[in-house]
């Protein structure tokens, strides 16, 4: 019999519900995603994001069962993210989890959300059929995330989906995630929100015009492995600041966003070759940086391949010039299906297989914690 475990997640701005049957097969997966909520705020909103998961978590649990065709007392267990996240948001899920967890008399399983991340990578690859092998090293780079880890097993055995993965953190960034600067730099240059996906695909389309300006590699004092992603945001609002040319255009593209205009057919007529050379410069500092500190970790603890999960796993230029790096350092690169890469309910139900299968449960005296470290 397989086990099958209902997983919630609520620590940002996605409420979702998943059914993973022996932590690799997806029987559902639901989120119902708050970005036209946080939308005119370009970013997320604490209070609000608590209100629309406490709006939401009922329904999309009933949506998850509906489409995996099973009844609550057919749930094996339930894991839920316990953190690092928003305290309010976090507390949602938890209270439900615990809730129906103790009507039920099913086991609850307590979710790291960066350890899901990881997840979400071994799902996308048991599914294809190849496994990464491990000791691995996995950049989790979201809107509120960039950290590095070192990811092994116990024993360093054949990886299945009950394995018991460990933990060592190997640099993170000391100001903003890389996702929260692709949202700041859309929303100084008008671009809307989130930023990452409209930034992404205006940096493919510019053409070879020469940048702007130049940004290279911010240097982090300390652990070389660290990010740093603040300065660079600062550098492109003084750049915009002092450039009165980009005046007009922002102007524009406010009216656009403000007609509710903000697809990319709509919005890359209002951008100047200048801007587009700009995007795509900013991209390629982000990307760059992710890749080389990655890459020199992965090459300094001789692994055998490397994870990259998180929303801005979903960026194409950062997908590609990794599989480039990984290829000719004779590693595997692995990402999740772009669904997988950001927040969902099937990777914490995944996550939550190899605690279940380890003992490792809640009680009712579960609580969120806000900066849960993953160990
Ligand atoms: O993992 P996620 O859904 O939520 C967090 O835990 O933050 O990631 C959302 C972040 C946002 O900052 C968004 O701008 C970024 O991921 N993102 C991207 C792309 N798609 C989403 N960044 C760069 N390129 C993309 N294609
Ligand atoms: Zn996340």
């Amino acid at each position: 019999m397989s086990v099958r475990i209902l997983g919630i997640e609520s620590s940002c701005d996605e409420t979702a519900a998943a059914v993973v049957a022996d932590g690799r097969e997806i029987l559902s997966s639901v989120v119902a995603s708050q970005i036209d909520v946080h939308r005119k705020y370009g970013g997320v909103v604490p209070e609000l994001a608590s209100r629309e998961h406490l709006r939401q978590i009922v329904p999309v649990v009933r949506e998850a069962l509906l489409q995996a065709g099973m009844k609550l007392e057919e749930v094996d267990a339930i894991g839920v993210t316990q953190g690092p996240g928003l305290v309010g948001a976090l507390l949602v899920g938890i209270t439900y989890g615990k809730t129906l967890a103790q009507a039920l008399g099913k086991p609850l399983v307590p979710v790291n959300h960066l350890e899901g991340h990881v997840h979400a990578v071994f799902l996308e690859a048991h599914k294809a059929g190849r496994t990464p092998k491990l000791p691995a090293v996995c950049l989790i780079v979201s809107g509120g995330h960039t950290v590095l880890y070192e990811v092994k097993t116990e024993d360093c055995s054949a990886l299945d989906a009950s394995a018991l993965l460990r933990y060592r953190k190997l640099g993170q960034t000391r100001d903003d995630a890389a996702g929260e600067a692709y949202d700041k730099v859309a929303k100084l240059l008008a671009l809307g929100y989130p930023g990452g996906p409209i930034l992404d695909r205006l940096a493919a389309a510019a053409d070879s015009a020469p940048a702007p300006v130049k940004f290279g590699t911010t240097k982090t004092r300390g652990n070389p492995l660290d990010f740093s992603f603040s300065g660079l945001k600062t550098a492109v609002l003084y750049h915009v600041r002092e450039t009165s040319e980009y005046e007009e255009e922002i102007r524009n593209r406010e009216e656009a966003l403000a007609r509710g205009e903000r697809k990319l057919e709509q919005l890359l007529p209002l951008c100047s070759p200048k801007t587009l050379a700009l995007v795509r410069e900013f991209q390629n500092a982000v990307v760059r940086d992710l890749v080389q500190r990655t890459m020199t970790a992965a090459e300094e603890l001789d692994v055998e391949s490397v994870l990259v999960s998180g929303g801005v796993a979903a960026n194409s230029q950062l997908r590609a010039t990794f599989e480039e790096r990984a290829k000719s350092a004779g590693m595997e690169v692995f990402f999740p299906s772009r669904a997988l890469s950001t927040d969902n309910a099937a990777m914490i139900a995944a996550a939550a297989y190899s605690r279940f299968r380890a003992g490792i449960l809640a009680d009712t005296r579960l609580n969120a914690d806000p900066s849960l470290a993953l160990v």
